[in-house]
């Protein structure tokens, strides 16, 4: 049986990701920094709910303590994640953000994804196949956001992709500190979820896809990649 814990799995990519790996036989923590939106979304899923909060390291700590006394963990999906928008939903530009917000995207997309892998990693390297999954974004690539030939070329803000291009580094760090963990980025793709304001093109059911691909990689799959649905992306 393979136990699996995913942060922010309360609505959006997350939940639809934990729906999923319960399907697929997983026992699954769904982890929620709100204790009544958490344990409705669990009950809706038939997951177990944990309280989780990624900025806290109380909560992470506790939360690791819970999931440890049940018995450990084997996959570790970092979904929990902000975007940087204004009053009007729009991504401020460059000459509106400022240290501050800033700090806040990376206290939850890369602080946050630190904290929890520290917390985790004693239960991961009980496992005998322990994965995690980095929810990052096609626009961490530097490749992408560099090319005036691609979409992603033209995203305005600076906070969300310079996070999601740490969340990568990370996911490369990790994956060479740690070889019999099978640690992976991947980019769901433009999805609509509340983290747009539903404004992404596709649905939750095709952005889960290639998250619920690298939580089922086998000890023989790929690690210190980067991919989507479609295949591996450029840095
Ligand atoms: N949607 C897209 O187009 C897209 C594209 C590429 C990558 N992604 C990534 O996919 C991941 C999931 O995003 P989504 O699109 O599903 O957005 P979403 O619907 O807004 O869900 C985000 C989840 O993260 C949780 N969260 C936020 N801050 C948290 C914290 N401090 N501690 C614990 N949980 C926290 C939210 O909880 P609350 O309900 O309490 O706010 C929510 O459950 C994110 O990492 C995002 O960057 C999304």
């Amino acid at each position: 049986m393979t136990t699996t814990l995913i942060t922010g799995a309360n609505k959006g990519l997350g939940f639809e990701t934990a729906r999923r790996l319960l399907e697929a036989g997983h026992t699954v923590y769904a982890g929620s920094r709100d204790e009544e939106r958490g344990r409705r979304a669990a009950e809706r899923l038939g997951a177990r709910f944990v309280l989780l909060d990624v900025t806290d390291d109380a909560s992470v700590t506790a939360a690791a303590r819970t999931i440890e006394a049940d018995g450990g963990l084997d996959v570790l999906i970092n979904n929990a994640g902000i975007e940087e928008r204004d009053a009007d939903n729009r991504v401020p530009g460059a000459a509106d953000t400022t240290a501050d917000s800033v700090r806040a995207v990376f206290e939850t997309n890369v602080f946050g994804v630190v904290r929890v892998t520290h917390a985790f990693l004693p239960l991961l390297q009980k496992s005998a196949a322990p994965v995690i999954v980095n929810v990052s974004s096609g626009l961490a690539s530097l490749t992408a956001l560099s090319d005036p030939a691609s979409p992603a070329h033209f995203y305005p803000g600076l906070a969300y992709p310079a996070s999601k291009t740490a969340v990568n580094m990370l996911t490369v760090q990790y994956a060479k500190a740690f070889p019999r963990i099978r640690v992976n980025a991947v980019e769901p793709g433009f999805t609509a979820t509340d983290l747009n304001g539903r404004t992404g093109t596709q649905t939750v059911e095709e952005g889960a896809e290639i998250i619920v691909r690298m939580a089922r990689v086998g000890v023989d799959g790929p690690t210190g990649g980067y991919f989507s649905a479609e295949g591996p992306l450029p840095w």
